[in-house]
C-alpha cells in the first residue's frame, strides 16, 4: 500500500539518502508502521543505513488517532543514534579490557595457590620463588585497580574547571626526589631545570603532580636504563605550538628507544601500550597517559607528545599560567 509522505524535515530527506519513500520501505520502518496502523499504538525500532559512513537509526512510529487535518495518519521521528552507540560501544570495550587486565594476574594467582597446595607443598625453595611472584601479581593488580579508580574520579570532575594554583617547581622537585628509588633500579640520570616563577592557575596542583609523576615514570621505565631523563618546568609566552597566552611548560624528556610515529596519536588511550610484553613487564597497565590527557584537558591545558624513534621521547604539558596581580 503507498504511503504519501506529507511533511518530512530537511535533514530527514538529507539523511534519507534524498528519497524518504524509498527509506519507508526499510523493511525495519515499513514493519513498524504496519504495527502502528494495525495495533494504534506507538512502536519503537532500530534501524542501520549502510550509508557512507555507516548510521544507526532510532525510529518511533506514532499513530494519529483521529488523523491529523490533513489526513495524517502517522508521524514517524528518526533520531541518529550514530554517536551514542559509538560511546556505549568503548564502554563496553573498556569494561572487557579492564576485566581482561584483571584476569591474567588472578589467573596466575589462582595457578599458584594451587601448586603450593599441592606439588611444591614440601618444596620450601619453590614456595619462596612463587609467593614473590605472587606478590608480584597482586601488586599488579592493586596498581591497576588504583588507577581505574583514579581515572573515574579524574572523569567525574573533568568538567569543573579547577581552582587554585600550583607552584610547579616544587611540585616537580617533590615527584623527582620520590622516584629516587626507581631511579638507582633504572641508573637513570636525572637532569632538572626547575624555574620557581612557573605558576599554573587555575590549577589543581595534587592532580598536576600526577601528571608530572606519571609522565616521570614513563621516561624512567620506558626510556633507556643507564640514560638520562630531563625535567624541566618554565614559564612560557605562548606562540608557536602553544596558546599565545603567558603559560607554564612541563616538559620531560628521555633518551631511550622513542615511540614509533603511528603509535603517538593512540598513546593516551585507555589500555594502549606500544608493546605490550615489554611494558607488562615494565609494570605498566597503560592507564598513565590516559590519566595525564584528561587531567590536562580539565586544565584547559595542552599535551604535545613528540619522538623519534631511536631517539627518545619528549612529553611537553602546558598549562595556563596565573595572572600577576
Ligand atoms: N618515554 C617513553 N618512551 C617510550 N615509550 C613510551 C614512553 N612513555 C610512554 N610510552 C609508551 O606509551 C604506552 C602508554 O603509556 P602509559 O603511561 O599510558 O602506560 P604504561 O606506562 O604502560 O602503564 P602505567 O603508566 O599505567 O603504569 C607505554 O606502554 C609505552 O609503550
Ligand atoms: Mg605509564
Amino acid at each position: 500500500m503507498p504511503r504519501p509522505v506529507r511533511f518530512s524535515a530537511p535533514e530527514a530527506r538529507a539523511r534519507g539518502g534524498g528519497d524518504v519513500a524509498a527509506l519507508l520501505r526499510h523493511p525495519t520502518l515499513a514493519n513498524a508502521v504496519d504495527r502502528a496502523l494495525a495495533e494504534q499504538r506507538p512502536q519503537i525500532a532500530d534501524l542501520a543505513l549502510p550509508v557512507s559512513a555507516a548510521q544507526e537509526i532510532a525510529l518511533r512510529v506514532i499513530p494519529m488517532e483521529p488523523p491529523l487535518a490533513d489526513g495524517g495518519r502517522l508521524v514517524i521521528l528518526l533520531s541518529d543514534r550514530t554517536r551514542e552507540r559509538a560511546v556505549e560501544r568503548m564502554r563496553a570495550d573498556f569494561v572487557a579490557n579492564a576485566s581482561h587486565e584483571l584476569r591474567t594476574p588472578l589467573a596466575s594467582l589462582i595457578g599458584f595457590i594451587e601448586t603450593l597446595r599441592g606439588p611444591a607443598e614440601d618444596d620450601p625453595a619453590a614456595r619462596s620463588r612463587f609467593l614473590a611472584i605472587m606478590a608480584e601479581q597482586s601488586e599488579r593488580m592493586r596498581r591497576l585497580i588504583d588507577d581505574l579508580l583514579g581515572l573515574s574520579r579524574i572523569e567525574l570532575n573533568e568538567h569543573q574547571p579547577p581552582t587554585g594554583a600550583a607552584r610547579l617547581a616544587e611540585i616537580a622537585g617533590a615527584e623527582a626526589a620520590a622516584l629516587e628509588p626507581l631511579l638507582r633500579r633504572r641508573r637513570v640520570t636525572l637532569a632538572q631545570s626547575l624555574d620557581e616563577a612557573a605558576v599554573a592557575a587555575p590549577a589543581d596542583a595534587e592532580q598536576l603532580a600526577q601528571v608530572v609523576r606519571n609522565l616521570l615514570e614513563n621516561a624512567v621505565r620506558h626510556g633507556r636504563e643507564g640514560g638520562t631523563v630531563q625535567l624541566s618546568v618554565a614559564r612560557v609566552e605562548g606562540g608557536g605550538r602553544l596558546p599565545a597566552r603567558p603559560g607554564v611548560l612541563v616538559a620531560v624528556s628521555d633518551d631511550g628507544p622513542g615511540i614509533p610515529r603511528e603509535h603517538i596519536p593512540r598513546l593516551t588511550e585507555r589500555f594502549y601500550r606500544v608493546d605490550r610484553g615489554r611494558s607488562r613487564s615494565a609494570g605498566g597497565t597503560g592507564l598513565g597517559l590516559a590519566i595525564v590527557k584528561h587531567i590536562v584537558n580539565r586544565h584547559r591545558g595542552l599535551l604535545l607528545i613528540e619522538s623519534e624513534e631511536g631517539s627518545g621521547a619528549s612529553f611537553r604539558v602546558w598549562l595556563p599560567a596565573a595572572t600577576e596581580g
